[in-house]
């Protein structure tokens, strides 16, 4: 049995990553979010005050950011920037507002590319974003376009921030959530579109578990028929 890469590439807050993760506990792949290597670098940007205009501070910066996966107790990734526990500080709203700007810069699209790229050459990887059955892997064996409406996201990113007890607006989320839709697929290097051959889950109306079966039966399929 050969292992596959799995990419799962959506619009914001479609549960990608959660998904992402027990599709990769199930078939004993590795896990990797690479909207959390975005948003890393936005932080490193963010805290040295990097002009996001001058390509010579981003070059620079860049050859100074190491992200590193590390797992909790619970087997549970947490990102590391330059050594240091930052799995909290990227999930804030101040990063959600900015790492579409900082995404859309090439020269960190790059650098963020050719480090996913290393993770995955032994393939048995499950990795979610935007570009990763378009860019990162286009011979991904199965790639997987998640959906949903914005009013049901931004309810679940609610949900979400309110259990880290970070009381946001539902208005704020929303705006959030549709902002970053449409910067995320307008922009020019890399943008986010459904690819031809991915399979594409509208997930408004599914439970957790349902798109989590669905994925693993598909993956479970490519894997057979791989042999
Ligand atoms: O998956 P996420 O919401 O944590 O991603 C944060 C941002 O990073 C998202 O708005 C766009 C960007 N991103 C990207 O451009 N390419 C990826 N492969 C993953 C994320």
């Amino acid at each position: 049995m050969s292992d596959i890469i799995i990419a799962i590439d959506g619009h914001s807050a479609t549960g990608k990553s959660s998904t992402a993760k027990k599709v990769a506990k199930h078939l004993g792949y590795i896990y990797l979010d690479s909207g959390a290597m975005y948003r890393a670098t936005t932080l490193y940007f963010l805290n040295n005050k990097i002009i996001l205009a001058s390509i010579d501070q981003i070059q620079k910066a860049l050859n100074k950011i190491d992200i590193e996966f590390r797992k909790d107790k619970n087997g549970l990734p947490l990102t590391f920037l330059n050594g240091k526990n930052v799995e909290d500080k990227i999930r804030t709203m101040e990063i959600s507002s900015k790492v579409s700007g900082v995404s859309a810069i090439k020269a960190v699209r790059v650098a963020m590319v050719e480090q996913q790229r290393k993770l995955g050459e032994h393939k048995g990887i499950v990795m979610d974003g935007r570009d990763i059955g378009s860019v990162v892997f286009p011979n991904a064996e199965l790639k997987i376009f998640m959906t949903a409406s914005a009013n049901v996201r931004a309810e679940r990113r609610q949900k979400e921030l309110a259990e880290k007890g970070q009381t946001v607006p539902f208005k704020e989320i929303l705006k959030n959530v549709v902002d970053r839709d449409e910067q995320d697929s307008t922009r020019k290097e890399s943008p986010l579109i459904k690819v031809d051959d991915a399979i594409e889950i509208d997930n408004s109306n599914m439970s957790f578990e349902e798109q989590v079966n669905q994925i693993i039966e598909l993956a479970e399929s490519k894997i057979t028929a791989d042999v």
